[in-house]
């Protein structure tokens, strides 16, 4: 049975929840595989609206299992509220949601290294969601972290607080000129949150291996942010301290990469960015602020303004090649109903030479002219699109436009929040 990765193409929120729930329908296992809950997944059905940012946007089909892979860096705290909430609706999780014991601990030392580096970066500040997300990786990667296996041995955890309590206490104290953080108390809160969390915790790594040589199970990957905020692949510094790509959902989950039969990304039908950092189609006009309202474009997560412009077919570009991607979903194509023309970046211009290659290199991105191609608009309603005979002739140009320049076949259309607003189309090929 196919295994299939969801991947955001862009720079987050293109709407992988939505597609995620959809798709869970037929998905009998759900994985989270990087970033925590700087995500914001918003699920739309029988009238009402989700947000997700830990628990895998499978959780209301009673089908599937849902795992947080051992990517993801969970804040308890925050994993225990969305668990209740979640549970308030009458969703059972026993059994239906398993954490990785590798995933990494977001701890409140994490979350106030954040604001404060982030406060004294003055206009380099990258505007982060302020969830601890860099400092926990970076203890991860510095080999300091504490990882959800600790929980169940509240013994050892003041001992194992020790070396990131005290790196974090001096960073705070003497560069940050800010309060310590008294590690006593999360000892303390960690051993409640342990005795909650751990018939949850398991190795998923063997769980999700076993489903996938059973060969009778669908398995679908959820990846967080975008492309662009890759730490590798994208625009850095401004970027997220994960990787959302193919190889970050095989490291993320303990699954073989070769195993990935379907790598879906997900675009919106323009773009946008919240945060700081380099968006070459970003609109400063009426016409990005018409995008942000017919599009509702505020942060699922923090409720900032998102900074909103034309589709950027360089970036995408840029985001299939490291990842893979052979299937395209695309959403919010009902919020261009009301554009004529439309607008698609196809080449940058840097230094007078114009080129298809996104360039990683931050000076010369921010020097970035975008070059775009017009096309007619469509000039109806497709809400309540249900057919492929009923896509309008303008719209069908615009896909096949973005196929071509890609190479990819553009296999699902979103034309509104709801579950039900979607069209599956039969084409698998350009
Ligand atoms: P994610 O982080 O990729 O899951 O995306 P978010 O949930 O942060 O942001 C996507 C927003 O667009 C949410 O408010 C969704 O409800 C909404 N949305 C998703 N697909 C569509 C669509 O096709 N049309 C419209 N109008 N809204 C959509
Ligand atoms: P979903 O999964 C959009 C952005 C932040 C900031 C940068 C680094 O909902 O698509 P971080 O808190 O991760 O250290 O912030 O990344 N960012 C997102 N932007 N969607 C997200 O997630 C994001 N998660 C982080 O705004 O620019
Ligand atoms: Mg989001």
């Amino acid at each position: 049975m196919p295994t299939r990765v969801i991947i955001g193409a862009q720079w987050g929120d293109e709407g992988k929840g939505k597609i995620v729930d959809l798709l869970s329908d037929s998905a009998d296992v759900v994985v989270r595989y990087q970033g925590g809950a700087n995500a914001g997944h918003t699920l739309k059905f029988d009238g009402n609206t989700h947000v997700l940012h830990l628990i895998p946007s499978g959780i209301f089909h009673d089908n599937t299992t849902c795992v947080i892979g051992n990517g993801v860096v969970i804040d308890p705290e925050a994993l225990m509220e969305e668990m209740k909430m979640v549970q308030d609706l009458g969703v059972n999780l026993k059994d239906r949601l398993l954490i990785s014991e590798t995933a990494h601990i977001i701890l409140p030392f994490h979350k106030k290294l954040d604001s404060e580096k982030e406060s004294h970066s003055a206009d380099k500040a990258i505007g982060t969601t302020g969830r601890g997300i860099g400092p926990a990786y970076m203890h991860k990667t510095a080999r300091l972290g504490l990882r959800m296996i600790d929980l169940c041995y509240p013994d050892q955890l003041a001992e194992k607080l020790k070396p990131i309590a005290e790196y974090s206490n001096c960073v705070l104290k003497h560069l940050y000129k800010a309060p310590e953080v008294n590690p006593d108390e999360i000892v303390e809160q960690l051993v409640a949150y342990g005795k909650e969390l751990k018939p949850y915790i398991t190795n998923t790594v063997e769980y999700l291996n076993q489903q996938r040589i059973s060969e009778t199970k669908n398995l679908l990957l959820e990846g967080a942010q975008g492309v662009m905020l890759d730490l590798d692949h994208g625009t850095y510094p401004y970027v997220t301290s994960s990787s959302p790509t193919t190889g970050g959902a095989s490291t993320g989950s303990g699954l073989p990469a070769a195993s990935f039969d379907q790598i879906t990304g997900i675009t919106k039908a323009y773009c946008t960015r919240v945060g700081n950092g380099p968006f070459p189609t970003e609109l400063h006009d009426e016409t990005g602020d018409e995008l942000r309202r017919a599009g509702n474009e505020f942060g699922a997560t923090t409720g900032r303004p998102r900074r909103c412009g034309w589709i950027d077919l360089v970036a995408l570009r840029h985001a299939v090649h490291v990842t893979g991607i052979n299937e395209l979903a695309i959403t919010k194509l009902d919020v261009l109903d009301q554009f004529n023309p439309v607008k698609l970046c196809t080449s940058y211009r840097i230094d007078g030479e114009e080129t298809n290659v996104f360039p990683l290199d931050l000076n010369k991105l921010e020097s970035v002219e975008p070059v775009f191609t017009e096309m007619e608009g469509w000039d109806q309603s497709t809400r309540d699109l249900k057919s492929e005979d009923d896509i309008p002739q303008p719209l069908l140009q615009f896909l096949e436009f973005i196929e071509e320049y890609l190479g990819v076949p553009i296999v699902l259309l979103s034309t509104g929040p709801d579950r039900e607003e979607t069209l599956q189309r039969s084409k698998t090929s350009v």
